[in-house]
C-alpha cells in the first residue's frame, strides 16, 4: 500500500473512517500466531483484506464513501496455488511459505516397503468448501459509560474474540465483554472469523462513540471468510497378496492461504487421521501447510481429517484393483480392533466401535446384496443409468489433539439459585447442535430433577467461566463432563443438608435458601483435569493423540445417468459410535446434517478462484444440497461407552462430515468403472473422464 486519499468532494465529517493508524493495542486477530492484521498496513496479502473502514448512519451514503476513497498499490509478486507455494514462489510468508511441518513415523517403511510383495500408489485432491452457515458474519460494538467494550453477535467461541479484542484494543479482560447472540450454524466457520468482524465494528464504534452494527451479506461472506483448506495428499503403500497393510507412505500438502489463522492445528488433525483407522506396522507422514495470496482457511467440521480420510479410504479401491480383491474385506483386515495401536502409538484400549459400526452399515445398506445386484443392472443394456454402491470407514479424535485440553483448561459451573432453579454457566454455545438440551439433560438427569427446574446460562463472558471453544466435537465429551462432575458436587451438598433430592419445586426452593444463606445461589465449579492415562509428547508426534475416538461408515448407493452423467444419491446408510447417545434424535440430526454437508462436498460444491478471488461467491452459482437433493438417510447408532465421557458419550459433531465422499467416490467406481480422484465429482468430470 503506497497511500490512501480521501477525495475532497466528500463531506467527510458525515461519518467516520478508521485505519491501521487508529488501533490502540495491536494490529492482529490474536489466535495462534500474531501475523493476520485487523486493517492490512504497508502490505496486502489477499484481495479481501480490509484496508480502512466506513461507518455512516445511512448505509447506502457509506457505500458512497467508499467511492471517495482511493488505496494506491504497488503490485508484487503473487503466489496462487499450493504447488507455486512449494516451489518457494513470493515469498508469501518468509522464509519457504512453509506455515507448519508435522511428521509422523512409526517402524522403518522403507524397509517394509522394499519387503512389501505389493506396492499402490495414489495421488488425490479436494477443494476448498463454504461452510453456509444460516445467517452470515455480523456484529454490534458498543463503548458502555465505563468503559467496558460490549460486543455481541453469531459466534461459536465468545472467549476467542475477547482475547483478539483484549490485544486490539489494549483492555483488560474485565473490560471486553463478548455475548453470543443467537446462531444458526457455525461449522467452524464461526471459531475465527468473528474476531475480525467484532474487531472492525469495535474500532469504528470507539472512534464514532455511537454502537455500529456490521452485517456481511452473503456475496461478502463468501469472498472473505474462512473456507475448507484444499488439499493434495499422495499415498504409497505397502501390501501382502494377502491384503495385510506392510507401510503406509502418506504426503499431505494443505492451502492455509494468507495467514497462518488455525491452519497448524487443521493440519495437525489432518495428519494424525491421514492413515485412517487401521492398523499398520509401518507409517510415515509428512504433512505441510503452505501459504498463497489467497483468503485464509480455515476451522471447517471436520477440521482437516476429511480431506486425509477422502484419500486414505479412496485409496482402498487402488489397492483393492491392485491385488484383485474385494476392499471391504482389505478393510476387515486391517481395520482397528480393541488394543490396536495407531501411527502414534496410541494403544486403543476402550470404546472401540469400529468393528460393529462397519458390521451395522454394511448390513443396513445391504451392501453385498446390492453390489451383485447392480453387477447385472449395469450389464443390461436397456437402462439409462449405472448404478453403484460404496462403502467408507472413518475415526475422529473427540477433544483438542495432544496436550491441547491440558492448556485449555476449560471450567464450567451448576448452580442452586435462591428460588430452587439449576443454573449450568458455561461458555459453550448453542449452534443448533443441540448443547442447550444436552447441558440440561446433564445436569437433570445427575442431580435427579425435572428439566424443567434447569436454564443454561447465556454464553456471556461477563457471566459465565471459559469452557473452551465450540469446537473440535468437544462440547458434550469434555464440557458435558464437567458439568456432569459440578452437578455431581451440587448433589452431594443437597444430601449433605436433606435426606434425598427434594421432589417439588417448593421443597426445593425452601432447601436452596437455607443452603444459599445470603447468596443469590449456590455455585460449583469445576475445571478439566487431564486423565492420567493420556501421554502426548508434540515434540516427536508420540503418544495418545486424542483421549477416545469416535467410529463412523457410510454405504452410498447412487445411479449415474448414462446420457448426462448426472449423479443421484439413492440412500445414504450411515452407523456411529457416539460412546452412549445422549439424546438419540439429537445424535440422528447432527449424523444427518454431517453426512448431507459431505454429500455436498462430494458431488456439488464447486469453488473457482481466479487471480485469488472466488468466482462464484453466491447461493446461485455455488450449490449447496437442498431437501430435494438429500437422499433418504438411514442412521444406526452403535454404542460403546467411553468411562471418561458424560454417561459414557464421545464426540458426534465432525465425524459424519469425514465419512461419505470417499463412498461416493467408490459407488461412482462401481457403477461405470471411472476412479475419480478428485472432488467434486461432477458430471463434466464423468464426462472428461469417459
Ligand atoms: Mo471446529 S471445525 O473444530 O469449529
Amino acid at each position: 500500500i503506497k497511500g490512501i486519499r480521501f477525495d475532497p468532494s466528500f463531506p467527510w465529517d458525515e461519518c467516520v473512517t478508521v485505519t491501521a493508524a487508529d488501533i490502540p493495542g495491536t494490529n492482529c486477530v490474536a489466535l495462534i500466531e500474531d501475523d493476520q492484521p485487523l486493517l492490512a498496513d504497508g502490505e496486502v496479502r489477499h484481495a479481501m483484506e480490509a484496508v480502512l473502514l466506513v461507518a455512516h448512519a445511512d448505509r447506502a451514503r457509506a457505500w458512497e464513501a467508499l467511492r471517495h476513497v482511493h488505496v494506491e498499490y504497488e503490485p508484487l509478486e503473487a503466489v496462487l496455488t499450493m504447488e507455486q507455494a512449494l516451489e518457494g514462489a513470493g515469498p508469501v510468508r518468509p522464509p519457504d511459505n512453509v506455515i507448519k511441518r508435522i511428521d509422523i513415523d512409526r517402524g522403518d517403511v522403507e524397509a517394509a516397503m522394499a519387503g512389501a510383495e505389493v506396492v499402490v500408489e495414489g495421488e488425490y485432491r479436494v477443494p476448498h468448501q463454504e461452510q453456509a452457515y444460516i445467517e452470515n458474519q455480523g456484529m454490534v460494538a458498543r463503548f458502555e459509560d465505563d468503559g467496558t467494550l460490549l460486543v455481541e453477535g453469531s459466534l461459536q467461541c465468545p472467549y476467542y474474540v475477547q482475547k483478539a479484542l483484549v490485544r486490539a484494543f489494549a483492555l483488560p479482560e474485565d473490560k471486553v465483554r463478548v455475548v453470543q447472540a443467537s446462531t444458526g450454524g457455525g461449522f467452524g466457520g464461526k471459531e475465527e472469523y468473528p474476531s475480525m468482524v467484532a474487531g472492525h465494528a469495535a474500532l469504528l464504534a470507539r472512534k464514532a462513540g455511537r454502537p455500529v452494527k456490521m452485517v456481511y451479506d452473503r456475496t461478502e461472506d463468501m469472498l472473505a471468510t474462512t473456507k475448507r483448506h484444499p488439499a493434495w495428499i499422495r499415498h504409497r503403500t505397502g501390501v501382502t497378496k494377502q491384503g495385510h497393510l506392510v507401510a503406509q507412505d502418506i504426503d499431505v500438502l494443505m492451502d492455509g492461504g494468507a495467514y497462518a489463522t488455525l491452519s497448524a492445528v487443521v493440519l495437525s488433525r489432518g495428519a494424525l487421521h491421514a492413515t485412517g483407522p487401521y492398523e499398520c506396522p509401518n507409517v510415515r507422514v509428512r504433512a505441510r501447510m503452505v501459504a498463497t495470496h489467497t483468503p485464509p482457511n480455515g476451522a471447517f467440521r471436520g477440521f482437516g481429517a476429511p480431506q486425509t480420510l477422502f484419500a486414505a479410504e479412496l485409496h482402498w479401491e487402488r489397492i483393492a484393483a491392485a491385488l484383485k480383491k474385494d476392499a471391504l474385506r482389505l478393510r476387515r483386515m486391517n481395520l482397528v480392533r480393541s488394543g490396536s495401536e495407531t501411527a502414534t502409538g496410541q494403544v486403543l484400549d476402550e470404546s472401540v466401535g469400529a468393528r460393529e459400526v462397519l458390521e451395522s452399515v454394511v448390513r443396513r445398506g445391504h451392501y453385498a446384496e446390492k453390489k451383485k445386484e447392480y453387477a447385472r443392472w449395469n450389464r443390461a443394456r436397456d437402462k439409462g443409468t449405472w448404478r453403484g454402491i460404496g462403502v467408507s470407514v472413518c475415526h475422529h479424535g473427540a477433544g483438542f489433539t495432544g496436550n491441547g485440553e491440558t492448556f485449555l483448561a476449560s471450567r464450567a459451573a451448576v448452580a442452586l439459585t435462591r428460588k430452587g432453579e439449576i443454573r449450568v454457566l458455561a461458555a459453550s454455545t448453542e449452534i443448533g447442535q443441540g448443547t442447550i438440551s444436552m447441558f440440561t439433560s446433564l445436569a437433570a438427569r445427575t442431580l435427579g430433577v425435572p428439566e424443567e427446574w434447569v436454564t443454561v446460562e447465556k454464553p456471556d463472558t461477563g457471566l459465565v467461566p471459559d469452557s473452551g471453544p465450540t469446537v473440535a466435537s468437544r462440547t458434550c465429551m469434555i464440557v458435558g463432563a464437567l458439568v456432569e462432575r459440578a452437578a455431581r458436587r451440587l448433589r452431594e451438598r443437597v444430601l449433605e443438608a436433606g435426606e434425598r433430592v427434594p421432589s417439588s419445586r417448593e421443597e426445593m426452593a425452601r432447601l436452596a435458601r437455607r443452603l444459599c444463606g445470603k447468596e443469590p445461589e449456590l455455585r460449583f465449579e469445576v475445571g478439566y483435569v487431564a486423565p492420567p492415562e493420556i501421554q502426548w509428547v508434540e515434540k516427536t508426534y508420540r503418544g495418545d493423540a486424542y483421549p477416545v475416538y469416535g467410529y463412523g461408515d457410510t454405504v452410498v448407493d447412487l445411479e449415474v445417468d448414462r446420457a448426462t452423467f448426472e449423479i443421484r444419491v439413492r440412500r445414504l446408510t450411515a452407523a456411529v459410535d457416539v460412546g452412549r447417545a445422549l439424546n438419540r434424535r439429537l445424535v440422528e440430526g447432527q449424523v444427518m446434517g454431517g453426512v448431507t454437508q459431505a454429500l455436498g462436498w462430494a458431488l456439488l460444491e464447486n469453488t473457482e478462484y481466479r487471480a485469488g478471488i472466488l468466482q462464484n461467491p453466491q447461493l446461485t452459482n455455488y450449490l449447496i444440497p437442498t431437501s430435494l437433493d438429500t437422499p433418504p438417510l438411514d442412521v444406526a447408532i452403535v454404542e460403546k461407552p467411553y468411562s471418561r465421557g458424560p454417561l459414557g458419550a464421545k464426540g458426534v459433531g465432525e465425524l459424519p462430515m469425514d465419512i461419505p465422499a470417499p463412498a461416493v467416490a467408490a459407488a461412482v467406481h462401481d457403477a461405470t468403472g471411472l476412479l475419480l480422484t478428485e472432488l467434486p465429482i461432477l458430471p463434466e468430470r464423468i464426462l472428461e473422464a469417459l
